[in-house]
């Protein structure tokens, strides 16, 4: 009987976070104090976030020790499985083996939850009563909805207004675990304000609702502001798939031969592919494909530039392939994908040339999805179907044995309006136009 899943027991899951901060082999850039334009210090990051946090965004240590009440929450849903496509390898009549990582198995249904509630816990053993955050379709907002149930605390989500009206069932996902939603931009705030008085029926960015977030958690006492990805922190926590990964394809007896994500903010890639740097840098021959939508091509188009992460500019500046602070995607139906930067750890190794990047249409993704669905059963998240998109490629007259692992990063439970659009024919391709790209990125802050 050939098996299709390779499962540890709760035994076997790893007790500590990999940082690879200490062996990446030219040191990462310093984020950037908007103000001093000299690197920010650890108190520079203190309003918003608590110090166990901050510590751990500028961590020396290669590991860091998963604290206990973080590995109970993870139990509920972790380990998860290491799965082999076999219908899929079959409808494709390729030579390769595919094999995905299925973080879909969570509550809230995707990987975000591995760092919200680490970061809950973070913020409760500091005395934090309440976190904010933004939210694109609702992935993260309801990971941290989530985690804030599970260690007792209280959660306020902006949600982009766009999603927050057409996408109701993750918001009610948010409530159903005890969450405050706001549509953004919303009159909360001052720069919600703002925004609609300039444009009141704007649609909202991540960008847009970030912004709010940060000015609500630095205008009360009682709160501190959370980010579900692109910072080191974040990548850091995500590192438990991919060190499950590892220790799952050992007892396969498999070496993988490329790894491929699909990149938002960046932490899914990054914690599923970290954990394999070293190797990497030993000599070993594994290739790391990131995969962004054509719609917001940061790793392919963008300019690697010091950069702000949200629209006020109130964040300091990260040195990140950016298509510009100002810039508002298409509205693609991979909400979790549209994202102007991308982690300072991803877009370094870019740099380097120790990964690749790709981009693709939605169509084309959706059709992978539909694909991967109807051969191996489980609906992808859009944003997910970015990377079957690379697998499918990437199996293409593939040798015999080559071993494509990907990481599934969420289901698609709740984005059935989105497969509604594709099986009508409603879904457009959009290839972001060049100059609008140049003039966003005419406004990025002299740094060098
Ligand atoms: C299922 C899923 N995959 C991927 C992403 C992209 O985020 P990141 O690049 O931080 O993993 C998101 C973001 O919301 C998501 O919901």
């Amino acid at each position: 009987m050939e098996e299709n899943r390779i499962l540890l027991s709760v035994r076997e899951m790893p007790q500590q976070w990999y940082n690879v901060l200490p062996d990446l082999p030219v040191p990462l850039p310093p984020v950037i104090h908007p103000g001093t334009k000299q690197p920010i210090k650890p108190e520079d990051l203190a309003p918003i976030f608590p110090m166990s946090l901050i510590r751990q965004e500028f961590a020396p240590d290669r590991w860091i020790e998963i604290p206990d009440p973080v590995m109970d929450v993870y139990r509920l849903y972790r380990p998860t499985p290491l799965r082999r496509a076999r219908n899929l390898e079959k409808a494709l009549k390729t030579k390769a083996r595919i094999y995905f990582k299925d973080e879909s198995v969570s509550p809230p249904g995707s990987h975000k939850p591995n760092t919200a509630i680490a970061q809950a816990y973070y913020n409760k053993m500091e005395g934090v009563k309440r976190i904010a955050t933004e939210t694109g379709a609702g992935q993260w907002g309801s990971a941290l909805a989530f985690a804030c149930k599970m260690f007792d605390m209280e959660c306020t989500i902006y949600m982009v207004k766009v999603s927050y009206n057409q996408k109701p069932y993750r918001r009610l996902l948010c409530q159903v675990w005890g969450a405050t939603m706001y549509p953004s931009p919303s009159d909360k705030t001052n720069f919600g304000r703002k925004v609609l008085a300039e444009n009141p029926d704007s649609p909202g960015s991540l960008g847009i609702a970030i912004s709010e977030a940060v000015e609500d958690a630095v205008s009360r006492e009682d709160t501190k502001y959370s980010l579900g990805s692109v910072l080191n922190h974040v990548l850091l926590h995500q590192t438990i798939v991919g060190l499950e990964t590892k220790k799952q394809l050992e007892l396969a007896g498999e070496k993988p031969d490329v790894l491929i994500g699909c990149v938002g903010g960046g932490s899914n890639f990054g914690g599923f592919i970290l954990p394999f740097i070293p190797d990497k840098l030993k000599g070993e021959n594994i290739r790391m494909v990131a995969v962004e939508p054509k719609a917001c091509p940061t790793l392919t188009k963008g300019l690697y530039k010091y950069d702000f992460g949200d629209t006020a500019c109130t964040t300091p500046l990260l040195k990140m392939f950016t298509l510009g602070h100002s810039f508002i995607p298409p509205g693609i139906h991979a909400g979790g994908l549209r994202y102007h930067g991308a982690a300072p750890i991803v877009c370094h190794l870019l740099n380097n040339k120790l990964i690749e990047a790709v981009a693709y249409h939605q169509k084309e993704c959706f059709e992978a999805a539909v694909l991967f669905a109807r051969t191996e059963g489980f609906l992808p998240a859009p944003e997910t179907s970015h990377a079957i998109r690379a697998v499918i490629e990437e199996a293409k007259d593939a040798p015999e044995g080559k071993v494509i692992v990907y990481n599934h990063s969420g289901h698609g439970h709740f984005d059935l309006s989105a497969y509604q659009a594709y099986f009508e024919g409603k879904l457009e391709d959009y290839e972001y136009p060049e100059e609008k790209i140049r003039q966003a990125l005419s406004e990025l802050p002299e740094i060098e």
